[in-house]
């Protein structure tokens, strides 16, 4: 994995020559210049690249990007990669520095890639040692892998034992549904103001996932937590800064995207723009969401080589927990297409807790599925509430009698007969998925972990033609 060459001092430091500068401000790209008055002090320079993570490009089969910052400008920033130690392939660098702190983030994305196929890279810049890694390439054809699934991590005691949980584990990828390092801790309520903002919990967050996400994608969607006070009309600058994820999604939402592993196709969205509970963002994106939606899972799922669709996002469809329970808004906008195109799984945060459904059709259970069962996914959509990666538990479920938020904030009382399994303390998901063989149908099969690797749920999707 990464190197951790010696911390220079000053005595081992180049000095950096004045005119290797970056110009910074939001949205500013890599631009050398040439400005006597932004002149970084070699100390700062030195510091080795910090929270390295992956993300896949355009295409996970051919294209990655590896992501990394350091706490200044820094010159001749670079990224190598290639199959062996001989690297041989050149990437070029984006730099860009964030409206909210001084660190710069760096991103270099690489296409041309061999599926299924390990490279290694090193990242340099002037005036500090290598930081080196691997990453594998998205498989050309099925084959067995696994993914981590969760939201709702921080930076915490917690969140630190579910990243060597990860590690542990060995995904192939992590599907990250939001709230990831809470710097602006008002989570889109617009409560707190500037009080509630430390933008420097993203670095300490990266730093605290990089053992994983330097080896693996951590692919990730905003949760109301990445709607940042002062970070652009949305709030999403601060999360794009740091993220650069594949630029298939809708049209101007770059915090949406799909990516297919293997026999799965995944879909990220842009909850907060269904959200009737917390609505700042509330339909920001008008039509064109649910129209991009409509049109990939139509695509996915006439696809021979695709069996399952797992979507992605923040709120919660279906979860009994009393904090944020289910959001009326995602429901009534998306779960007709989830129906319509037989998506498998749906993998929400936002409750700090874990709970998983029967298998759905228009909100009502269409097949039993306690603890250890066996569900043919393409009578109904399982969702998965999965945000137990570290933030404090949400410890009470309101189960048989929840609620559902409609439009204005109106929490309507509803029975959950819906609701499978419970599990208030923290967790991790784990989802083993099995290609077709002969007629043996394709398998999802789903782990939950308690922090200390306990067993919390375990269920099979299957999959036939
Ligand atoms: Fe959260
Ligand atoms: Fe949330």
């Amino acid at each position: 994995m990464t190197d951790t060459p010696p911390v220079p001092t000053e005595h081992t430091v180049p000095s950096l020559p004045r005119r290797h500068v970056l110009v910074g401000g939001a949205g500013a790209g890599l631009v050398a210049a040439t400005s006597p008055m932004l002149w970084v002090p070699p100390a700062a320079a030195a510091a080795r690249p910090r929270g390295v993570h992956l993300v896949y490009g355009d295409n996970a089969r051919t294209s990655m990007t590896v992501s990394w910052s350091t706490p200044r400008s820094v010159a001749k920033s670079r990224l190598e990669i290639g199959p062996d130690r001989g690297l041989g392939l050149r990437v070029p660098v984006r730099s860009r520095s964030t409206k909210d702190l001084r660190t710069v983030y760096h991103h270099g994305t690489v296409e041309g890639l061999e599926p299924g196929t390990r490279y290694r890279y090193r990242i340099t810049h002037r005036g500090a040692g290598a930081t080196t890694g691997t990453f594998t390439t998205a498989p050309a054809r099925a084959e067995r892998f696994r993914f981590a699934a969760f939201g709702d991590m921080g930076v915490n005691a917690a969140a630190a034992a579910h990243v060597q949980l990860i590690d542990a584990m060995k995904p192939d990828l992590s599907f990250v549904v939001g709230d990831l390092c809470y710097a602006d801790s008002a989570g889109g309520t617009g409560a707190g103001g500037d009080t509630s903002q430390d933008f420097a919990e993203w670095d300490r967050w990266l730093r605290q996932i990089e053992t994983s996400a330097a080896r693996v994608p951590w692919m990730t969607t905003v949760g109301n937590h990445e709607m940042e006070e002062g970070n652009g009309e949305l709030g999403y600058a601060g999360y794009l800064d740091r993220f650069r994820n594949p630029r298939n999604g809708v049209k101007g939402a770059p915090v949406t995207y799909s990516f297919v592993y293997g026999n799965v196709a995944f879909i990220a969205l842009d909850g907060n723009d269904a959200s009737f509970e917390i609505s700042r963002n509330e339909g920001y994106l008008g039509a064109a969401q649910d129209q991009w939606l409509e049109r990939r899972l139509e695509r996915f799922r006439a696809r021979d080589d695709i069996d399952f669709i797992v979507v992605g996002f923040h709120n919660c469809m279906y979860c009994t927990n009393l904090v944020h329970a289910s959001d009326g808004g995602n429901r009534t906008r998306w779960e007709p297409l989830f129906d319509r195109y037989s998506v498998d799984l749906v993998v929400n945060g936002h409750n700090h807790c874990y709970e998983r459904t029967h298998p759905l059709r228009a909100g009502e259970p269409v097949v039993e599925a306690r603890r250890g069962a066996v569900v043919d996914s393409r009578k109904g959509t399982t969702y998965l509430t999965a945000g137990g990666a570290g933030q404090a538990v949400y410890p009470t479920s309101g189960a048989p009698v929840s609620y559902v938020v409609m439009d204005g904030g109106v929490r309507v009382p509803e029975t959950t007969h819906w609701s499978a399994v419970t599990d208030n303390q923290h967790s991790i998901g784990f989802v083993d998925v099995v290609p077709r063989r002969g007629d043996r149908p394709a398998r999802m099969n789903l782990t939950a972990l308690a922090t200390d690797g306990t067993v919390i749920d375990k269920v099979t999707l299957k999959r036939g033609r």
